[in-house]
């Protein structure tokens, strides 16, 4: 059997806190990973609560059903970008909560054949969905260098991306994660090569996922599907999508400018609960390293916004 190792969830008891508003209520979990979270959450609702688990990843899937077994739970399989038309057209304007806690799970890094990880040797793929048809290895060896340069600059914020591309695009094909590892290692020597290879292989991670693309959609969408006093909680660990998060928060869109109606009124689709951040304490990093650079936002919809 396979061994599935899905940790602890990141601030679970802090963001249940905060995104439960009504216990009888309609949640949708859009990271389910290994349903720590989502089977946090049905034990504070009642037996007339809903929970929509959605990943596009079928190991998460398989695990989280694993875990959780209960009537009020149901499992969906996709992109939450996507997630207005994944879930029942009925849920548009009634869902009491939705929850994201971006990025991979330790499961998917852990498993060298998925290709995340630095340090497992295995193919350079990186999807979270096996069907998405961009990869890792296109991304290595088919990009135009200077798009390289700029995703392992923007997404990875390595100092030394273009270097380090010109050495990939010497070295092609690159067809495995070892591969990458020794093009980064021989431009990086030192004490500091393992956080330039966190940071190049979180880039092209990024990139293979569309990862902001996909929050951004995710964050437009929560507004249709959010009922009036309906909170969203996002959890990243990225600070290009703690900053997108923040400013969809304040301002509905990703430049974190306000707009203005006719009247000279703010367009605020979505309100930020105070406070306006929430970090792991230090026992948690103790207990989990994976929650230290975790930073949950949340907020709510007001009444009377039409979407
Ligand atoms: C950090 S883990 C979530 C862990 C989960 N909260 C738990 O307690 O077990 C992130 C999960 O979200 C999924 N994921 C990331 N981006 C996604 C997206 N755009 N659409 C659907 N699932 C996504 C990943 O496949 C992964 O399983």
């Amino acid at each position: 059997m396979q061994h599935i190792a899905y940790h602890d969830p990141v601030l679970c008891e802090e963001t249940l806190n905060v995104l439960i508003t009504d216990p009888n209520g309609i949640y949708v979990d859009g990271t389910l990973g290994g349903g720590g979270h989502a089977s946090a959450l049905l034990t504070h609702l009642s037996k007339s609560a809903k929970v929509f688990g959605i990943d596009q990843d079928d190991d998460a899937l398989r695990a989280a059903s694993k875990r959780i077994n209960d009537n009020r739970f149901s499992t969906v399989k996709g992109n939450f970008g996507y997630m207005d038309v994944l879930l029942p057209s009925s849920l548009q304007g009634r869902v009491n909560g939705i929850l994201l806690d971006i990025g991979v799970s330790s499961h998917q890094i852990d498993q060298g054949t998925r290709g995340f990880s630095f340090r497992e040797d295995g193919p350079l793929d990186m999807r979270m969905d096996p069907r998405n048809p961009l990869s890792a290895a296109i991304v290595v060896n088919n990009y135009d260098p200077a798009e390289l340069t700029r995703i392992l600059f923007t997404y990875g914020e390595e100092r030394f991306s273009r270097k380090i591309t010109e050495t990939i695009v010497a070295r092609r094909p690159v067809e495995t994660t070892a591969e990458l590892r020794q093009a980064v290692e021989s431009v990086i020597r030192g004490p500091h090569v393992n956080k330039s290879l966190a940071r190049v292989f979180q880039a092209i991670r990024i990139e293979v996922n569309q990862e902001l693309e996909m929050l951004t959609m995710a964050l437009h969408k929560s507004v249709k599907l959010l009922a009036e006093g309906g909170r969203i909680a996002v959890m990243s660990y990225h600070s290009l999508e703690d900053r997108l998060v923040k400013h969809f928060f304040r301002a509905g869109n990703a430049d974190g400018v306000v707009e203005k109606d006719f009247y000279g009124n703010d367009i605020r689709p979505l309100n930020p609960v105070k406070p306006a951040l929430i970090t792991p304490s230090e026992q948690e990093i103790a207990r989990n390293p994976r929650a230290r650079s975790a930073r949950l936002r949340v907020a709510e919809k007001p009444a009377e916004v039409s979407a």
